[in-house]
């Protein structure tokens, strides 16, 4: 049987084109059997509807279209804001694919289509015919919370589930395409026929050229300490080469880095088990030395949901237990909180696991993702990045996060930064010059407002900006300090406003420079600003959306209702966007 592939000339991009090649290399087995013919169906409509935060959820959806097309089926993508709730109801085919974020809640771009369809004057969907693609991380507690929603939403207003559901971990590809390869023949069943489609016939499979499987390894060339000495924080900033492959990037976008574990740890871990490191363990179908295992393909920092439940299990600790079949989430965060892997290890020595059985129970290492803080514009070659290093005492021992500390000690001249990038389209300077950019970015927050600053200097663009900036001390943690004095100087930042939060006795945050400045801060809305935040999304990005509905309220003279339209209307144009974590 012969390899299906896209001709040339058929109207998919490079990495569209690659991606399907790849996909039908795996699928066209399953196609056959599955349907008997693939080449004659008809252009049926299906919408294709996307909820998305950084960008994973999106690619699928342009994957799953590609798909579609190559079946004979018209593929129209959206994102859930670029649909209203009565546009919803007019669909008959259509396809959700969506990620989860903050604690099990809808992405950003999906938070007001779900508030409409969860209405009591949503409309009945009696006529869609519809199948949900879950993103998320099994980490989480409420793993793939936003696609169980909709899930189970669409079927409450009669819509017709014509393919199960399926829920991802952050390895997604696979599953994904397994998803795409038996729904969209679903998604076709019983068109009428039309002419070809898609000309399958042998071809070379390309594959995307970096990803998180196959990661760029690039070079560090700086590694700066942007906090001072006797800072409470560490905070640093990283020049890290791409030359040489072939990738860009945007203001905006993401990079992601793909870790080893600290050496140490590993060897203590291998320490309390017993073992001596050497044991060779089998690793995605590859004997692998446990030593190496534990060092580059498992998390071993913060310990998994079912290593925890097994120590539980074998240890019998009243205490622990107690938390697990309380079912408290809050409890079982305090009793983790500051304990890693190594700390309940040497906490339940009795539990004794052989080197198979701890394996068993990690969870694949994963890269981070960090926003990028320069402009390709000023550094074609080269991504600067902004980071925290997590290291804190707990349990009497000092703790490192994984890839920051990875970043800040373990790179060298011998040692790569294996990378990839990940797009966050929305997460743009305007296109149009000329408007207003308001940014709050506490913290490592300010990472991409740099890079937006820098894009605005080098587009000459006259727009205003207008930075809300805050951290802990002004001595200490006030980052790229002479950077954003010389951008005030010379005009390209418009205002600079600054939160030092310890520099006094109650704590000062950006939000509380907003509402002091509340009147400007809705004149530049009402001048078409944008509003972009970036950085914790727990509790700053949270304070700051209340701050922004106050000033609406305050300075549009609204009442409650009417601010939270005219936010909600900020989000569909587009004009209120985070970049949160
Ligand atoms: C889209 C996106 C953009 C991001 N951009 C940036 C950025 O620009 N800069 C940046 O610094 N980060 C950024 N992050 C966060 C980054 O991805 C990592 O989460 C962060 O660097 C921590 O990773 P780590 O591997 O060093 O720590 P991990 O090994 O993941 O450890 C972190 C964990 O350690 C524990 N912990 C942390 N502090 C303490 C403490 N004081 N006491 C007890 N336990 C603690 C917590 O459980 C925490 O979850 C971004 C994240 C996303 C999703
Ligand atoms: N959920 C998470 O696990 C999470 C979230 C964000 C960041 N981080 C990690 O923490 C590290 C440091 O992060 P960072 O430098 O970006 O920020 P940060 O050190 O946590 O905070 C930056 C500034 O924001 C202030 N802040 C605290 N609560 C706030 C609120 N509700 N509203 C507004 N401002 C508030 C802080 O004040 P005070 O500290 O004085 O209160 C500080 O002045 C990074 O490794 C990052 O990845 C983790
Ligand atoms: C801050 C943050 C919060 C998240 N919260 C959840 C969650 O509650 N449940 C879950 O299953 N996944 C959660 N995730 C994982 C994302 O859903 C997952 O990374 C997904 O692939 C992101 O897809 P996107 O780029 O399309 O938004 C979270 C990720 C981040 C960074």
């Amino acid at each position: 049987m012969k390899t299906p592939h896209i001709p040339l000339d058929a109207p998919y991009s490079e990495s569209q084109r690659a991606w399907l090649n790849g996909f039908f290399a795996g699928m066209h087995t399953h196609m056959i059997q599955s349907s008997g013919s693939v080449n004659q169906v008809a252009a049926r409509v299906i919408t294709i509807l996307y909820g998305s935060q950084t960008g994973n959820a999106e690619s699928v959806a342009n994957n799953a279209a590609a798909v579609a097309k190559a079946h004979g089926l018209k593929p129209v993508i959206k994102g859930m804001d670029e649909v209203e709730i009565d546009a919803l109801a007019a669909m008959e085919y259509v396809l959700i694919i969506t990620s989860t974020y903050g604690e099990g809640d809808m992405p950003d771009n999906a938070q007001l289509l779900w508030e409409a369809a969860c209405t009591e004057t949503a409309p009945k969907l009696e006529n869609m015919k519809f199948s949900v693609l879950a993103l998320g991380d099994t980490s989480y507690d409420l793993f793939c919370q936003a696609g169980k929603d909709w899930d189970e939403k669409l079927a409450e207003l009669g819509a017709n589930r014509i393919y199960e559901r399926t829920d991802c971990d952050v390895d997604y590809d696979e599953p994904a395409e397994t998803w795409i390869s038996a729904v969209i023949p679903h998604m076709a069943e019983g068109a009428s026929t039309t002419s070809a489609v898609v000309d399958i016939t042998a071809q070379s499979v390309e594959k995307p050229k970096y990803n998180r499987k196959n990661p760029f390894p690039a070079k560090m060339l700086v590694n700066r300490i942007l906090t001072g000495p006797s800072s409470s924080k560490e905070t640093r900033h990283y020049e890290i080469s791409i030359a040489g492959s072939g990738l860009s990037y945007e203001a905006g976008d993401a990079l992601c880095i793909v870790p080893t574990n600290c050496p140490v740890l590993v060897t203590d871990i291998i320490k309390t088990l017993g073992c001596n490191g050497d044991e060779d363990e089998p690793v995605n179908g590859e004997l692998v030395a446990l030593h190496e295992a534990l060092r580059t393909q498992f998390e071993i920092k913060t310990p998994s949901k079912e290593l925890i439940e097994e120590i539980a299990r074998r240890s019998g600790d009243q205490e622990l237990n107690g938390i697990l079949e309380s079912g408290d989430k809050d409890a079982l965060s305090k009793y983790l909180w500051g304990r890693d892997t190594l700390d309940l290890l040497l906490q339940f020595p009795a539990c004794e696991f052989s080197a198979s059985e701890f394996i068993a129970l990690l969870k694949p290492l994963q890269h981070r993702a960090y926003s990028i803080s320069s402009s390709s514009k000023m550094y074609p070659d080269a991504v600067h990045l902004t980071v925290a290093s997590v290291r804190y005492e707990s349990y009497n021992t000092l703790h490192k996060g994984v890839c920051s500390t990875f970043l800040a000690d373990r790179v060298d001249d011998e040692t790569d930064v294996p990378c990839f990038f990940s797009p966050n389209k929305v997460f743009r300077v305007p296109e149009d010059d000329n408007l207003p950019m308001i940014m709050v970015g506490p913290g490592t927050g300010l990472a991409p407002f740099r890079a937006f600053l820098q894009e605005r200097q080098y587009k000459k663009a006259r727009g205003k900006n207008w930075l809300f900036f805050g951290d802990r001390n002004a001595a200490t943690d006030f980052m790229y300090r002479e950077e954003l004095e010389a951008y005030q100087k010379s005009g390209l930042l418009t205002r600079l406003d600054l939160a030092f939060s310890r520099d006094q006795e109650k704590k000062l945050y950006v939000q509380d420079r907003m509402l002091e400045n509340g009147a400007e801060l809705y004149a530049w809305l009402e001048q078409g600003g944008y509003f972009f935040v970036c950085g914790d999304a727990y509790r700053m990005a949270k304070d700051v959306d209340k701050a922004l509905h106050d000033v609406i309220a305050e300075h549009g003279k609204l009442n409650d209702q009417q601010a939270v339209e005219y936010v909600n209307q900020l989000k569909k144009d587009k004009r209120y966007v985070r970049d949160v974590y």
